[in-house]
């Protein structure tokens, strides 16, 4: 007698950057019940674990399909004991407790609230919560001095906290193009992060400054910053804010954060790459960098560390091709 069997298994290479990763994902109550674990581990600075769990919730992200089965699993890289733990709690139950449990807990409810406020990480959050202070009004009362960050942070806490749209991005970069031509003709400008990947909504919106000309771009910083704060834009330094309301009482404007980056020509494919993201396609990048290739990578520069040279690049493509990588696009390093 003889038995036959099909097992059909996913095959996914261990590292993100070796992966094309979209924003479609297949697995989200599995990843989102991941991503908030791994949350958890980095607001209580135990960043080795969140790591552990980014990576688990990448390797779901990338396969084509949803799961439903712990045999299906078998064989795929980054899934530690922990995660697969949480996974077959919700295979089997339909959510996992853990993440659950830690979503309903008061610190993790108090840590959010708390580092939501701009300029606040997770080391103040923890201290005020060992003071007793869970939410943003025992917080005001409470007479802690605040930073010049934190108290516009505190100012303009919904708006900060609200998803800025594709919409929103739109306005904002023909604003911070308009700072950037003004103060230098010639400069140029590009959307990075979240939004070149493609994404419909994000946290911030960042853009990557360079010129044409080696070192034209010195100085052009505070250049930006000053003209959109004549102009009436701005700000605490890296948040936009302007508290202009309309007549009607409906808000004309409302506080946005942007991160402005300016680099040489000569670094610009650098930093495109470094700042255009994920967090742990970068982090993927940078691990692959120095464990596979014994090369260091920057948002500056790759430094090849057997050659003791720095290997040049002007565009994306020739920085995956000087890792041994094949090219991923933004748009799949939704990782
Ligand atoms: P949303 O803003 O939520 O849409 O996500 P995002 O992917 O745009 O994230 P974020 O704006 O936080 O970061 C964008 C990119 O900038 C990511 O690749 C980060 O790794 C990178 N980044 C953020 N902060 C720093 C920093 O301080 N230094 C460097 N070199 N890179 C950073
Ligand atoms: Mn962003
Ligand atoms: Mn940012």
């Amino acid at each position: 007698q003889t038995s036959e069997a099909e097992v059909v298994v996913f095959s996914v290479p261990s590292y993100a950057c070796q992966r094309r990763t979209t924003l479609e994902n297949h697995n989200a109550v599995l990843t989102d019940a991941l991503a908030l674990l791994a949350e958890n581990a980095e607001l209580s600075e135990e960043e080795g674990r969140g790591v552990a769990f980014r990576r688990a919730a990448a390797v779901l992200k990338a396969l084509p399909r949803p799961v439903t089965s712990m045999t299906e699993l078998r064989g795929l890289p980054c899934l530690g004991d922990h995660s697969l733990r949480v996974i077959k709690d919700i295979l089997e139950n339909g959510a996992s407790s853990e993440a659950e449990s830690t979503k309903q807990s008061e610190r993790y409810k108090a840590l959010k609230v708390l580092t939501g406020i701009f300029g606040v990480g997770a080391k103040t959050a923890d201290r005020w919560i060992r003071e007793g202070i869970l939410g943003l009004q025992q917080l005001q009362e409470s007479g802690q001095t605040l930073n010049r960050a934190q108290q516009a942070g505190l100012e303009h806490y919904d708006d900060l906290n609200q998803p800025v749209t594709k919409a929103d991005a739109d306005v904002i970069s023909e604003i911070v193009e308009r700072a950037v031509v003004s103060v230098l003709p010639g400069a140029q400008m590009t959307l990075i992060g979240g939004f070149r990947r493609g994404k419909l909504s994000g946290h911030d919106v960042d853009f990557l400054i360079t010129h044409p000309e080696e070192g034209r771009e010195v100085g052009l910083m505070p250049k930006v910053v000053s003209w959109l704060e004549s102009q009436g834009f701005l700000l605490y330094q890296k948040t936009t804010r302007n508290s202009e309301r309309s007549r009607s009482g409906h808000k004309l404007w409302r506080a946005v954060r942007v991160d402005l980056v300016v680099s040489p020509i000569s670094q610009f494919a650098f930093a495109l790459l470094g700042w255009t993201g994920s967090k742990l396609f970068e982090r993927e990048l940078r691990r692959w960098a120095g464990h596979e290739r014994n090369m260091s990578l920057s948002s500056h520069a790759l430094y090849d560390n057997k050659q003791r040279i720095y290997l040049r690049a002007t565009s994306e493509e020739e920085i995956f091709a000087h890792l041994g990588l094949e090219f991923i696009p933004p748009s799949e390093r939704n990782t």
